[in-house]
């Protein structure tokens, strides 16, 4: 099975793939009969170029901009690598919020800029992450993964879910109850047309004064504008992996010093990078061999 792959997947998994092209999407322009198999990072299947296509193996657990529902119409397999990345994610998403929390960047630069003569002014200090409550917003696989590492710091935990669930993790809240209690707000649903645009100005003016908003999820789920109308003014803090347009950041955030920016890390570890190569060719050649793919999507 001839595979078109918009990127080489680091780890030697992607080497067992016997017919495979690195192409970025960009330059796919043809139509390439073909073309059997597609590995993408959540980009959009180009499917008037791959009238053959079998299989698309997204590279990443997030699959908001493939457009399942198309290839699912077409009969395309659709598979994306959830769990491999959860503890890459879960950690990125503490260390932001002890970041955030405890002005490690904010004072990195003091030390940098050569601004260090005494100590931090009395004026200056954080609130403790030891003690306080943390809202984790989707309690799936990697809002799990968070509240589990909340235990060692002391956290109460608050989470919202779809539907509530009998569990140790957390205290179920609806959303607007989370936001106004929380002293640490981290996001862990997936981008739907649901939770687009679900932390909207009225909900992030909930925030209580000085929390601080994590997002490791996608930028889309938060209103940014009104976002940066929060920072901006002072009020709360964030720690953010993700961004509406990424790569582009809002300019008005670059000097802030109550923002920590990250250029999308969220799995950007050797290890689950090489684990979401596995899962992509394992489902490949599961899909070439006519068996059923390891971790399809399905619709809705
Ligand atoms: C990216 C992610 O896919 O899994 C996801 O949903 O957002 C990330 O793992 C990864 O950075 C490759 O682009």
């Amino acid at each position: 099975m001839r595979v078109l792959a918009t990127r080489r997947c680091p780890g030697a998994a992607f080497d067992e793939l016997d017919d495979v092209e690195v192409l970025p999407l960009a330059e796919l322009r043809e139509p390439r009969p073909d073309v059997e198999g597609l590995v993408v990072a959540n980009e959009p299947v180009p499917l008037r170029l791959l009238p053959n296509l079998r299989v698309v193996a997204n590279y990443g657990v997030g699959y908001d901009r493939v457009g399942l529902e198309a290839c699912l119409a077409r009969g395309i397999v659709v598979t994306n690598t959830p769990g491999v990345l959860d503890a890459a994610t879960a950690d990125l998403a503490f260390a932001l919020l002890l970041a955030t929390r405890r002005q490690v960047v904010e004072g990195d630069r003091f030390v940098r800029s050569g601004g260090w003569r005494g100590s931090w002014a009395d004026s200056r200090v954080a609130e403790d992450v030891t003690g306080s409550t943390l809202g984790i917003v989707g309690l799936g696989r990697i809002g799990s993964a968070v509240a589990r590492r909340a235990r060692g710091f002391d956290l109460r935990v608050l989470y919202t879910r779809r539907s509530r669930v009998d569990t140790d993790l957390g205290e179920f809240r609806d959303l607007d109850a989370l936001l106004a209690e929380a002293d640490l707000v981290t996001l862990h649903v997936p981008l739907t047309p649901e939770t687009r645009g679900l932390l909207d100005a009225r909900r992030l003016s909930l925030l209580r004064d000085g929390a601080c908003l994590v997002n490791t999820a996608r930028g889309e789920i938060v209103d940014q504008e009104a976002l940066v109308g929060e920072l901006v003014s002072g009020r709360i803090r964030a720690g953010l992996d993700v961004f509406v347009g990424e790569p582009d950041v809002p300019q008005e955030l670059l000097g802030l010093e109550n923002v920590v920016l990250t250029p999308h890390l969220g799995s950007a570890t050797r290890q689950a990078r090489e684990a979401m190569t596995r899962l992509v060719v394992d489902n490949l050649l599961a899909v070439e061999r006519g068996e059923p793919p390891l971790t399809p999507v399905s619709a809705g």
